[in-house]
């Protein structure tokens, strides 16, 4: 495992990472402490264990799914199985191909590096990556015009994790340099039930079963939410109701903050509304429906859209999205005639894969 030094600096980058010590608090430091994706645990452990075994740095990983699901908190896990340090960056925040060639510099031996939106990598800064991921190397231009030159430097053999959304927007020659691929799905009820028992045992808060459970079913699937919905609730619980979260308690909480039965919250159901009075169900395209709900499209689709359809409340087709008939039930919008033909029409060419 690690040392007490290791730890240090992996805890001290986790608190570099997150001005909320608290979310750091419930981030689970190892495999086994890390609650549901088990096949992505099984065989996370048994590369580790192989790397550890050969001497040699774990294969680059990466890493996508929708936001909230732990891509970050895994990374963290990796290198505090490996006993390694964590370096964290993001796409956005490497704005020069220099960035990247300075943070490749100062790292150790076996260390992760940790790239979360890695998808927004402009491309200058990409072709850094290809070499120093293939070969621990960055090569670098000296001079220009016919004299330029280009002079090899070694890297220290390191661990690309890199973490996105949207794994569609990778290029083939960067996806293709990741030995390791892993997508993180969401997390069933029982799974964030766990999670918010052991998020309260560490927060100090009293929970029963099913107040457990209530928060648990409108996390929309996710980790993140699952916490926030957590401490909001016990704020509810401590100045408003008893010490202790029950169902009612998390109920009468959540119901406080429009947070429906399912997790839906007020943009989603503006967004299924809008779909349903403005565009008769749909199909629609991204773009109109972001313009109908003043929603930027990217977080309509990254955000919104894959609990949506999670739940079975849209559908990606061919031609737009479409709500389904569940949809309009949940929001008590009569599912008529006109809709259903439509709705049958469009489902012979439907797959939610699609844009
Ligand atoms: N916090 C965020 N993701 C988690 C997970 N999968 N298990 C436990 N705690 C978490």
């Amino acid at each position: 495992m690690y040392n007490d030094l290791d730890e240090e600096r992996i805890v001290s980058s986790f608190a570099k990472e997150s001005e909320n010590t608290m979310e750091t608090d419930l981030r689970p430091r190892s495999l086994g402490e890390y609650i549901g994706q088990t096949k992505v645990k099984e065989r996370m452990q048994i590369f580790i264990n192989a790397a550890k075994a050969r001497k040699k740095p774990l294969d680059h990983v990466l890493l996508y799914g929708p936001p909230g699901l732990g891509k970050t908190t895994l990374s963290h896990i990796i290198a505090n199985e490996l006993g390694v340090n964590i370096r964290i960056t993001s796409g956005p925040a490497i704005g020069h191909s220099g960035d990247l060639a300075a943070l490749l510099t100062n790292l150790n031996e076996g260390d992760v590096l940790f790239i979360d939106e890695i998808h927004r990598l402009n491309a200058s800064v990409e072709e850094v990556l290809y070499p120093a991921m293939e070969d621990y190397a960055l090569d670098i231009i000296i001079g220009k015009g016919p004299s330029a030159r280009s002079l090899r430097v070694d890297l220290p053999k390191f661990t690309l994790i890199g973490a996105t959304t949207r794994s569609g927007m990778l290029t083939n020659p960067l996806r293709d340099r990741f030995g390791i691929i892993e997508r993180l799905e969401m997390y069933s009820v029982e799974e964030l039930e766990q999670l918010v028992n052991r998020s309260a045992r560490i927060l100090g808060i009293g929970i029963d079963r099913d107040g457990a459970r209530e928060i648990a079913g409108r996390s929309r699937g996710t980790p993140r939410i699952a916490n926030r919905l957590l401490k909001r609730v016990r704020d509810y619980a401590e100045t408003i109701a008893g010490e202790i979260i029950t169902k009612d308690v998390a109920n009468d909480a959540l119901e406080m903050m429009e947070v429906d039965k399912l997790g839906l919250d007020g943009v989603d159901r503006n967004l299924l509304t809008a779909l349903i009075n403005v565009f008769k169900g749909g199909p629609v395209g991204l773009d109109t429906l972001s313009a109908a709900t003043g929603e930027d499209p990217s977080t309509i689709e990254d955000v919104y859209e894959p609990y949506l359809m999670q739940i079975g409340f849209l559908m990606r087709t061919p031609r737009g999205r479409m709500a389904t008939e569940a949809a309009y039930k949940h929001l008590g919008i009569r599912f008529n005639d006109e809709v259903n033909r439509a709705y049958k029409q469009m489902s012979i060419f439907t797959n939610n894969e699609d844009k």
